[in-house]
């Protein structure tokens, strides 16, 4: 089994290297438009292996799409990521002809990939990539929720100074400032969290979690790199291994939600043939609204892509 990787910058090298020590597949091919970037990293993080006791070769490529040939999962994160004052939006017209031309790629060479996307501004991202790729909608998917969750779960965690392991949480709609964490779906231990922190307190976390990719950017002058590639794998390792994980997860919605046309954050079955299922949720009359005005930010710019001829 082969996965290939595409962008050996930081979330593409981060995410490659957990899939290796995952022993996710035989082989992790590692690709990107820069010279010799992706074979050295390759080459460094093969001689982990030995150290770190795994047995996936991992290869690197300088735009030589045919080493990716056969990939069951591609992961995209070819982009520039976000700099301080920039929306993920700014990013738009840039990473669009970047994804359409390796989604073109990689379909070309793996047409029964599933592809994850990455890049950002995700959600019109992941659009760009189904419109490209031309295959299922299962089989098209942009990965934020589980990043996203993972940040709410680890301010939780801090917090109420509790394992992240006995958190249990869930996401909505959009990659950006609108997404809709669901406090009405938090647990820990199974006991709601509203039992267990103040509302005051619950609200501000809820606020972080939304800003959380620019609080990272804000310190670093870049966008974070190990959460989203952990994030990136473990939805790679669902798919792989047929876990039927439970997952937020950008997912083209026709109808369910009562949307349709558009990518958007929602929970899922993650399987062997990518998104198995949408779960749908009976939402209060506030959740459905916030949800709904994420919809209204993420279509705005699915908008913009689709007038842009070369990339739609
Ligand atoms: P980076 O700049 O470290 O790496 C991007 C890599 O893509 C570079 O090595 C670059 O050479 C490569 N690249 C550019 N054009 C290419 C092409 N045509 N073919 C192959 N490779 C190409 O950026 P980083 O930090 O890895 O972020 C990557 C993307 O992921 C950004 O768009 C960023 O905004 C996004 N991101 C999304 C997250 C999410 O939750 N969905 C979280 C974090 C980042
Ligand atoms: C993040 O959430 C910027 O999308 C990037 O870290």
């Amino acid at each position: 089994m082969k996965i290939t990787v595409v962008g050996a910058g930081n979330v593409g090298a981060t995410c490659a290297n957990v899939i290796a020590h995952k022993e996710l597949a035989n082989e992790v091919v590692l690709l990107d438009i820069k010279e010799g970037v992706a074979e050295g990293k390759s080459l460094d993080m093969w001689q982990t292996a030995p150290i770190n006791m795994y047995d996936s070769r991992v290869v690197g490529s300088t735009n030589d799409y045919s080493k990716t040939a056969g990939s069951e999962v591609v992961v995209i994160t070819s982009g520039l990521p976000r700099k301080p004052g920039m929306s993920r939006d700014d990013l738009i017209a840039t990473n669009a002809g970047i994804v359409k031309s390796v989604t073109e790629n990689i379909i070309k060479y793996s047409p029964n990939a599933i592809i994850i996307v990455v890049s950002n501004p995700l959600d019109v991202m992941t659009y760009c990539a189904y419109l490209n790729a031309k295959t299922h909608k299962n089989k098209v998917m942009g990965m934020a929720g589980i990043l996203d969750t993972a940040r709410y779960k680890a301010f939780l965690s801090t917090e109420l100074n509790v394992s992240t392991k006995d958190i249990q949480a869930l996401l909505l709609g959009g990659h950006g400032d609108t997404m809709v964490p669901l406090p009405r779906y938090t647990t820990v231990g199974g006991i709601p969290v509203t039992e267990l922190v103040s509302k005051d307190k619950l609200d501000a976390i809820v606020e972080r979690t939304k800003k959380g990719g620019g609080e990272l950017v804000n310190l670093m002058g870049t966008s974070a790199w190990y959460a989203p590639g952990a994030a990136a794998a473990q939805m790679v390792e669902a798919i792989v291994r047929d876990q039927k994980r439970v997952f937020p997860v950008c997912a083209w919605l026709e109808g369910e939600y009562g949307m349709k046309d558009i990518y958007l954050g929602v929970p899922v079955v993650l399987g062997k043939a990518g998104i198995e299922k949408i779960i749908e949720l009976q939402l209060t009359a506030d959740e459905k609204k916030l949800l709904s005005d994420s919809a209204v930010a993420v279509k705005e710019v699915m908008s913009v892509l689709d007038k842009m001829e070369k990339v739609a």
